[in-house]
């Protein structure tokens, strides 16, 4: 038999069918979804479009698909802010609340649906006036503030195309994004609240405009009234042109193939890629997905997904899905551990949340800050846990379903990518039994096989992640770089979308997502999953985080390095280093054990919280540090110099 592309060992055998009571209330219950869709996935998909949006002329084609070409729902006609806002105020619900916003001091805004449509109306015309015409492209660079998401859907009702630009990215970022898409206009803040002080946007949009011929207008948010420069001419404030601003402004109709939006994201090579998602079929795939994988009740749910909106998670689950949905949603501006650790859980209690939504690092790090900040409040409300970003290790699963979830709550671990736009792989939580860390099967009308070296599928073990037919929210393209959307998605295997994740399917069909591959170490021909490491070591009682990386070796090809943050009271000597060091031996095999286990205050993180596994290669084989400019806190890096130098397990 051939070397498996990916080597599997953990074996988790926990299982968590839906609750009872859970499934008796579930939109979901049974497999009729998966039934219909796979009998014929375009038809479900037709019919998703046709009952969860409002089209203004239908569509005539479902799909059109020449790899790597798609086109969804050909012919048919829409405007996005109309389905997000206008259809559901023309039903009587306007004064249902979108967002109970919240500001990181504490302020707070309710802004219902009916509110929400007045204020995109006016900055839509604002927008024209600033010379926006229907496919251009406008720029946002903001804090999480309500006037955000009006931005985005002011854009969608004129027919431009938003890009939103992460507010914690530098000026440089925003030249190779404004520049890139060539956008007409900014919108920005003066600046938001983070960790208790202002964080300042406008002087790095100033920096950035000196190079950005483009652009002749910026809109300017008055958030923290910190002194900011205003370009006469260039420069406006939000409210003095939404104070002259006429209150009614018609929607485009769209075309379900026109650009909706832009988001860069980084790929192998420096240059960020423009991924393009386009309007009906994107549209159609966060509504059904942001409905069913979170079982979604809009007239009592209080929905609450706690990423940045500059992020895909948070166009798809805080911005279009919700409100398509008429969902209400909880916006939060600032960081979880303003001004107390339990910010998150005092705002669950307070607005009552059914659904949250987050990521494994914070959830990590919640562990890290003890049980007792989530026992300060009463969490009895939420109904569903979801999380997304990153394979959740299973102490890290146990943790969220015991203490967020008091282990009611079904968890939803939601694999997808910028690319894909909306939800691939997850349980639909009436439906699917849970095991802890296994995103385990793809959505209705979705297909996924893990496929070898040679891109055949595997049916039982590690390989490569791979989809297998064009899905509504897919990306359309690079923007402005064809032949690189080929070659990075189309090219590995004939016919399949490549995702550049390992994956393996266990004994029971379940998928289990392995990290990029670019994760994936090779250790004596053995190739080894970095989460898998992460996993064993993060489970050994006095390990609170870890991340594993192969650093070169001259004996094995590669060795497996693990960097551990301690739990709180634990106190990192070389016999603790060995005892984590055989844990790891002892849960997957003495072939995964770290040759080096380096004990870290911290771990250097972008500023999306995925760990930066190049810069820890670097120090690993102990070379100078490349590219820093992306990590959340640089200073991170020499504390960890220190201790792989120095500290225990640094064999000096
Ligand atoms: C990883 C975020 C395991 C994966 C929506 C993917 C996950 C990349 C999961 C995309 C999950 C995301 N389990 N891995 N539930 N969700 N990933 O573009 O490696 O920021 O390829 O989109 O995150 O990251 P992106």
């Amino acid at each position: 038999m051939s070397q498996p592309a990916i080597e599997d060992f953990a074996n988790e055998d926990r299982l968590f069918p839906p609750p009872q009571g859970f499934q008796a209330e579930a939109l979901v219950a049974d497999d009729s979804l998966y039934r219909e869709a796979d009998a014929d996935y375009e038809a479900f998909w037709a019919r998703q479009a046709r009952e969860l949006l409002t089209w203004e002329t239908d569509f005539h084609t479902t799909l059109e698909w020449e790899l790597p070409d798609a086109r969804w729902f050909v012919g048919g006609r829409l405007n996005v802010s109309v389905n997000c806002l206008d259809r559901h105020v023309a039903a009587g619900r306007g004064e249902r609340v979108a967002y109970h916003w919240e500001g990181e001091p504490g302020d707070t805004r309710t802004i219902t649906y009916a509110e929400l449509l007045a204020e995109v109306e006016r900055f839509a015309n604002v927008l024209k006036g600033l010379g926006v015409e229907r496919g251009d492209r406008v720029a946002l660079y903001m804090p999480m503030i309500p006037e955000l998401p009006v931005a985005m859907l002011a854009c969608t009702r004129i027919g431009a195309a938003h890009s939103a630009i992460f507010g914690g990215f530098s000026p440089d970022s925003i030249i190779d994004r404004v520049n890139d898409g060539e956008c007409k206009v900014v919108v920005t803040a003066d600046g938001g609240y983070r960790r208790g002080a202002p964080s300042l946007l406008k002087p790095n949009v100033d920096e950035a405009l000196e190079s950005c011929p483009s652009v002749t207008g910026v809109v300017v948010v008055r958030r923290t009234g910190s002194d900011v420069t205003m370009r006469d001419g260039r420069d406006h404030w939000y409210h003095d042109l939404m104070a002259g601003a006429a209150p009614q402004c018609p929607p485009e109709a769209m075309d379900a193939e026109d650009l909706l939006y832009l988001l860069y994201t980084s790929g192998t090579t420096a240059k960020p890629k423009g991924i393009m998602h386009t309007t009906g079929g994107y549209l159609t795939q966060v509504a059904f997905s942001h409905k069913y994988v979170f079982d979604l009740k809009p007239e009592h749910d209080v929905y609450w997904c706690s990423a940045d909106i500059g992020w895909v998670t948070g166009h798809s689950y805080i911005v279009y899905g919700p409100l398509a949905n008429g969902a209400t949603s909880v916006l939060y501006e600032g960081t979880p551990d303003t001004p107390g650790r339990d910010r998150l859980w005092d705002i669950i209690e307070r607005y009552g949340v059914t659904q949250l939504y987050t990521a494994p690092t914070a959830i990590r790090m919640f562990m890290k800050w003890g049980a007792e900040e989530p026992e300060k409040h009463d969490l009895s409300s939420l109904r569903v846990l979801g999380t997304v970003g990153e394979p959740i290790n299973p102490e890290a699963w146990m943790w969220y379903h015991t203490h967020i979830g008091g282990g009611r709550c079904p968890i939803v671990d939601t694999w997808w990518q910028t690319e894909t736009g909306a939800h691939m792989i997850t349980p639909l939580p009436g439906v699917t039994d849970l095991k802890p860390g296994s995103a385990t099967f793809p959505l209705p009308g979705i297909g996924v096989e893990v496929v070898d070296d040679n891109g055949n599928p595997v049916e039982r073990g590690g390989g490569y992640l791979t989809l297998t037919r064009p899905w509504p929210a897919m990306l359309r393209g690079i923007w402005g770089d064809p032949q690189r959307y080929r070659d990075t998605y189309w090219s590995h295997y004939p016919g399949r979308y490549f995702a550049g994740d390992g994956a393996k399917v266990d004994d029971d069909g379940y998928l289990w997502l392995l990290g990029r591959v670019d994760d994936v170490m090779n250790v004596s021909g053995h190739r080894i999953s970095t989460t898998e490491v992460e996993s064993a070591l993060v489970d050994h009682p006095a390990v609170a985080e870890a991340a594993v990386v192969g650093a070169t070796d001259d004996l094995t090809g590669q060795a497996i390095v693990g960097y551990v943050i301690l739990r709180g009271t634990a106190e990192g000597s070389d016999a603790l280093v060995e005892e984590i060091r055989q844990h790891v031996a002892h849960k997957i095999g003495p072939t995964a054990r770290p040759k080096r286990v380096i004990v870290v205050p911290d771990l250097p993180k972008t500023r999306s919280g995925k760990i930066m596994r190049r810069l820890l290669r670097d120090v690993a084989e102990g070379r100078d540090l490349g590219d820093t400019t992306t990590l959340a806190d640089p200073t991170v890096v020499d504390a960890i110099r220190t201790s792989a130098a120095e500290g225990p397990g640094s064999g000096g």
